[in-house]
């Protein structure tokens, strides 16, 4: 892999997809404003922009606009966003750092932080029913349908609900995969699926970039917990040791730190081979795939 190759596409993915946010979430003068200011607040607050990545590295696949595929990535990082704001409240993980920034409920209030989410949560939805996502109706539609399944009770929320159980349940290997299924890889893996509704993939080649996605999002999730033991706060704008601290079962405390690796090395070698369909023109997705595993922050 080049890792220069990588760096550049991961830097101007940041850039178009900040533009986009910026765009789509302008203050208003008005009463309300203070909502907005949050959205932005933990938009802006930095972040990888994995996911929105995933999204334009499928979609220019297929050829997508680009103009099509950044909205779609936009409102990926929109209800990823509200899940991290929602996930480091009080009545959840009770985080005071993200993104090498207070929480926002430190930033603003519990009642902002909630609303904030919230409001991401519904903007993302609207841009993605929006015309100039894409001019097919059915498209739409179909992005809507797939986006809502991956965020709700079925998907993130459903995973959020398993993980907060985790503190008080122990787990199996099969249980923590479907929590980390649900957490992490719904999310994820429509990131990547979203590329291929948008770019009309065939299913032979949706069910390869779905699965290629569900493979990476567990295997980003491990890393997360790895990173939680043995990452470095700072380098990371999050709190580490807070998986420990909470007693939460993770891969990691089922198969140990050399078994969990071993695991998410082995799901990232699986979801390179499912690109082997499309050929080189694969390699963002194969970069991006190993440099999840290997990330420091
Ligand atoms: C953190 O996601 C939450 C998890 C699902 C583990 P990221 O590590 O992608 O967070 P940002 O977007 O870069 O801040
Ligand atoms: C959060 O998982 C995943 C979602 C927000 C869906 P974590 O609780 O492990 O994420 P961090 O470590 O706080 O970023
Ligand atoms: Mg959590
Ligand atoms: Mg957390
Ligand atoms: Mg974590």
């Amino acid at each position: 892999m080049s890792d220069t190759r990588l760096a550049t596409a991961l830097s101007d993915v940041t850039m178009a997809v900040e533009a986009e946010l910026d765009r789509l979430i302008p203050v208003p003068a008005t009463l309300e404003a203070q909502v907005h200011e949050a959205m932005r607040y933990a938009l802006f607050a930095g972040g990888k922009r994995l996911r929105p990545f995933l999204v334009l590295a499928s979609a220019d696949l297929f050829s997508v606009p680009r103009e099509d595929a950044i909205r779609v990535a936009a409102a990926m990082e929109m209800v990823h966003t509200y899940s991290l704001i929602h996930d480091d409240l009080p009545a959840m993980d009770d985080d005071d750092l993200r993104r090498g920034k207070p929480t926002c409920h430190r930033q603003f209030d519990e009642a902002t932080a909630i609303l904030a989410g919230d409001a991401l949560q519904a903007m993302a939805f609207q841009v993605l029913s929006e015309p100039e996502t894409d001019p097919d109706p059915a498209i739409r539609m179909e992005l809507v349908q797939t986006f809502a399944r991956a965020a709700g009770a079925n998907g993130m929320v459903g995973g959020q609900m398993i993980d907060l159980q985790a503190e008080t349940v122990t787990y199996d290997l099969d249980q923590i995969t479907r929590l980390q299924n649900l957490k992490t890889g719904a999310l994820i893996s429509w990131s990547v699926e979203a590329g291929a509704i948008l770019g009309r993939a065939t299913p032979a080649e949706r069910v390869a970039l779905a699965a290629y996605g569900l493979d990476v999002g567990v295997a980003f999730q491990i890393a997360d917990d790895l990173l939680d033991v043995e990452g470095d706060a700072t380098q990371m704008g999050k709190a580490v040791a807070k998986d420990a601290d909470a007693g939460k079962a993770t891969f990691i405390t089922i198969l140990g730190i050399e078994g969990a690796r071993n695991t998410a090395a082995a799901l990232i070698e699986n979801a390179v081979a499912r690109l082997d369909l499309f050929g080189e023109k694969a390699f963002l997705l194969k970069d991006i795939a190993r440099y999840i595993i290997e990330r420091r922050s």
